[in-house]
């Protein structure tokens, strides 16, 4: 492993810092609040590149490896795991999918208008019993010659209202079981197509987490990603890139609520020393910096296995798996060293303590991890 950062990566991360920084920080206890989509930060993360980072010139992405985004997913999570969710289903999932997969009248109809913020996208796969148990699927897509008839229901869905562009994975021949699955790129103004009302959620809650329903939609075949029966290896593949993301997500959850920590120690008084001074909170430090140093060792891994086209599926998994739990244990451990003001909105610490449990659960709970882990060990 070699974690010399190029003077290009360098940049990205000083980029998304200073975005962060100065467009992120300032308002993000009320849009989490207010559960208020960021829409004008969204735009923005758009006209700096974040939304289609890893996406070829050619479509307007920026060409950027996998290390340069989680980079930049870490700083954008320091301040706002809500925007960063977003940029992370745009890119890993919709994004990325679209360039590796797509055909090129799909990638300049979609790709190019999803890599600028133009267009948000979603990936709607969850279903009311098929989240971990992702081959059962119930949504159907009936081919009917030129088109398929798109019937079912989605639900937890990143991006749900603010989306215009969705991949929907959908079963069309359910005897070929997983093999039967195809994705579709669906639009909003599909008629059929109705997005459900917004959940209240516990963090994140200024991404839009909606449910999808549709009656017979009419999806053109030209809408289909890859060969017919494609549609359960794309979500594989696109997922196991995608919990490179949320790792990257989560590792910057953590290190946001690590150096709140850490500067509210040295701050802080309490028995005629800053708190800092006391071992008690100095062992605390010691383990959350510990515990990030290795998550992001875990994140750079999976980045570059990504980029160097080794088999990133055991990488990521391990990454994302690692990197939640620190994220959630750090975040606890954040908001007791603020004690009382920790458990107060402006001290920031309660928001990433209930932002970092997300990153346990999306893109596979840490069970699906320890399940495509132990799978790839005993391959
Ligand atoms: N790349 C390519 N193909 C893959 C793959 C990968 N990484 N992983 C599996 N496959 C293929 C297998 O090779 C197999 O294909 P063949 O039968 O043709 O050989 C096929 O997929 C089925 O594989 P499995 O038999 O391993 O499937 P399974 O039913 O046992 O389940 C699982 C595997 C890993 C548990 C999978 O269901 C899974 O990942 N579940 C979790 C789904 C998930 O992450 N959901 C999150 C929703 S999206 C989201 O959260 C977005 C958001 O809002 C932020």
């Amino acid at each position: 492993m070699d974690f010399q950062f190029t003077e290009e990566q360098l940049a990205v991360q000083a980029a998304a810092r200073d975005f962060a920084q100065s467009e992120l920080w300032a308002g993000v206890i009320e849009r989490d609040e207010h559960q208020k989509f960021p829409a004008e930060q969204v735009k923005k993360m758009g006209e700096l590149g974040f939304l289609g980072m890893m996406v070829s010139p050619e479509y307007g992405g920026g060409g950027m490896d996998t290390v340069s985004y989680v980079l930049a997913m870490e700083e954008i999570s320091k301040v706002d795991a809500s925007c960063s969710v977003i940029m992370s289903v745009n890119n890993s999932l919709v994004c990325w999918g679209l360039e590796k997969y797509g055909n090129e009248e799909q990638k300049q109809k979609y790709l190019t208008k999803l890599t600028t913020g133009e267009m948000i996208g979603a990936f709607a796969l969850s279903e009311p019993e098929a989240g971990s148990d992702a081959t059962s699927q119930s949504t159907t897509a009936e081919d009917k010659g030129d088109h398929y008839l798109l019937n079912g229901t989605k639900n937890w869905i990143t991006n749900g209202s603010s989306a215009s562009v969705y991949l929907v994975i959908a079963q069309t021949n359910p005897e070929l079981k997983h093999r039967g699955i195809n994705v579709l790129i669906v639009e909003k103004d599909m008629p059929g197509f109705v997005v459900g009302p917004k959940e209240n959620k516990l963090g994140i809650r200024g991404s839009d987490t909606h449910s999808l329903m549709f009656t017979d939609v009419k999806v053109p075949k030209e809408n289909r990603i890859g060969e017919d029966g494609f549609g359960f290896k794309f979500a594989m593949q696109v997922l196991a890139g995608g919990r490179i993301g949320i790792a990257a997500q989560a590792l910057g959850i953590a290190s946001g609520a690590f150096e709140l920590a850490l500067k509210y120690s040295k701050e802080r008084k309490a028995f005629g020393v800053e708190i800092a001074k006391h071992q008690a909170i100095q062992f605390k430090l010691a383990d959350m910096a510990t515990n990030i140093d290795a998550a992001r060792l875990l994140c750079l891994q999976a980045a570059q296995d990504k980029d160097a086209h080794r088999d990133y599926a055991k990488s990521g998994a391990m990454a994302k798996l690692f990197a939640s739990k620190v994220a959630m244990d750090t975040a606890v451990e954040a908001v007791q060293v603020h004690g009382g003001y920790g458990f107060v909105k402006e001290f920031h610490v309660e928001r990433m303590m209930r932002d970092a449990k997300i990153t346990q659960i999306y893109e596979g709970t840490s069970e699906i991890q320890k399940i495509v882990i132990s799978r790839e060990l005993l391959k």
